[in-house]
């Protein structure tokens, strides 16, 4: 059994893969992708603890190869100390728990307004309706986007995600180039009016965000609204889909959640453990590195397999049972030290949103696919369609 993430077949379940990974060969070249692979949570946790050994240096041109929209200056997700340090602590500033908290009610209008059109209706693809709109309609409500540029910002949202499944179509490339010049023209000049006319958003906050003197430039700002869309679209659907996916295939999770609205939270954590919408995050090792009883050469690329470490037996006792109950506080679905999420606490209030909605306010639901065409990529994972039959 070999493991090459570029694989649809491993795309579509790599879970047997991992469980071998994890056995056999916890630390492994893997030649499609030039890279070391590792899969045991302890030695996945080691190295998110460890980013003098790790550097995040390789993420921006790993990811999306020569596609980079803001190629002037680094993006967080790619800095190392202290660079990061400086940067992480003013976009901090942007994603207060105040903040978040001020977003519940409307992450909870959004959800009952793109449910709306549902009512009454049989049978509904939740992907298009709900899961793929709401993380989009959040982020540019909270960025400040006007009304009547939300198409273009779905568009260009959707030609940055494109990026990172590095395409190699020209007129794919082109077409991608195009959207993101339009953003970065338009996102400029927002950054340059909110300098003299402040607003109440994240825009906003990153302009008059300060510490210790120091502030971002507008270009970082560029920088960070690009990740920010690019980070948290698609794993936020991907993370309400893995979910709804997984209690649909668990009808007696299912029953017991219905019962239960409270242990709505615990079904996002065990969801995000079960099904990670991110699965591999990228490091370059800085020296030698002994991990596992395997050596990792000075400057080799590593993948750290998140959705391994999650289901790895060492950690998790009967990993592959999806077990609400469980309610797991330590998966690295949002990876862990100096890079943990920035936006976990977002996501964790649209993931409950959106199920809670779904299970509370709807009629009930099955499916008529079980098992959905997953997205074709191996950095993130969701169901390409979950078509739903409601009770009528
Ligand atoms: C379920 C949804 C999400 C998942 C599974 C997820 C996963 C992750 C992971 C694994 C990392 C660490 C990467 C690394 O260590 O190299 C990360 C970082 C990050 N995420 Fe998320 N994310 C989600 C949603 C979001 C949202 C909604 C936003 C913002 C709107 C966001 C913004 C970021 C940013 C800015 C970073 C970089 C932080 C840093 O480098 O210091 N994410 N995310």
């Amino acid at each position: 059994m070999d493991y090459n993430p570029l694989l649809p077949a491993v795309q579509n379940n790599p879970y047997p893969y991992y469980a071998e990974l994890r056995d056999k060969a916890p630390v492994a070249w893997i030649a499609p992708m030039q890279a070391w692979a590792v899969s045991r949570y302890s030695d996945v946790d080691f190295a998110l603890r460890n980013p003098r050994l790790f550097s995040s240096g390789l993420w921006n041109t790993a990811a999306s190869g020569d596609l980079v929209a803001v190629p002037e200056a680094p993006g967080l997700l790619s800095m190392d100390p202290p660079d990061h340090t400086r940067m992480r602590k003013l976009a901090n500033k942007g994603f207060t728990p105040r903040l978040i908290r001020e977003m519940e009610p409307r992450v909870k209008k959004i959800t009952q307004d793109l449910l709306k059109p549902m009512a009454g209706v049989t049978e509904a693809d939740i992907v298009p309706t709900l899961t793929v709109p709401l993380p989009i309609i959040v982020i540019a409500e909270m960025l400040g986007i006007e009304l009547a540029r939300q198409a273009d910002f779905k568009r260009w949202s959707d030609a940055l995600v494109q990026t990172l499944n590095r395409p190699t179509d020209e007129t794919v490339r082109t077409e991608i180039r195009r959207n993101i010049a339009e953003f970065r023209a338009y996102l400029e000049n927002m950054i340059q009016r909110r300098r003299t006319e402040p607003s109440n958003d994240l825009i906003t906050a990153f302009v008059q965000a300060e510490e210790e003197h120091q502030t971002l430039t507008s270009i970082e700002i560029l920088g960070l609204t690009v990740l920010l869309l690019a980070a948290g679209n698609e794993t936020t659907t991907n993370l309400i889909g893995n979910a709804l996916l997984a209690l649909l295939n668990h009808p007696d999770e299912l029953a017991r959640v219905r019962a239960d609205r409270a242990s709505v939270p615990a079904l996002v954590e065990e969801a995000l453990r079960y099904d990670s919408p991110v699965q591999v995050v990228f490091r370059q090792a800085t020296q030698d590195v002994e991990l596992a009883g395997g050596k990792i050469p000075a400057g080799a690329t590593v993948l750290l397999l998140l959705g391994a470490a999650n289901r790895d037996e060492r950690k998790f006792p009967e990993p592959d049972r999806f077990e609400v109950a469980r309610n797991p506080q330590d998966h690295v679905s949002f990876g862990y030290g100096i890079h943990y999420c920035l936006g976990a606490p977002l996501a964790r209030l649209q993931g409950r949103t959106a199920l809670e909605a779904l299970l509370f306010d709807c009629p009930p639901f099955t499916t008529t696919l079980a098992q959905p065409p997953r997205i074709a990529a191996f950095l993130v994972r969701g169901p390409r369609t979950l078509p739903l039959r409601f009770a009528a």
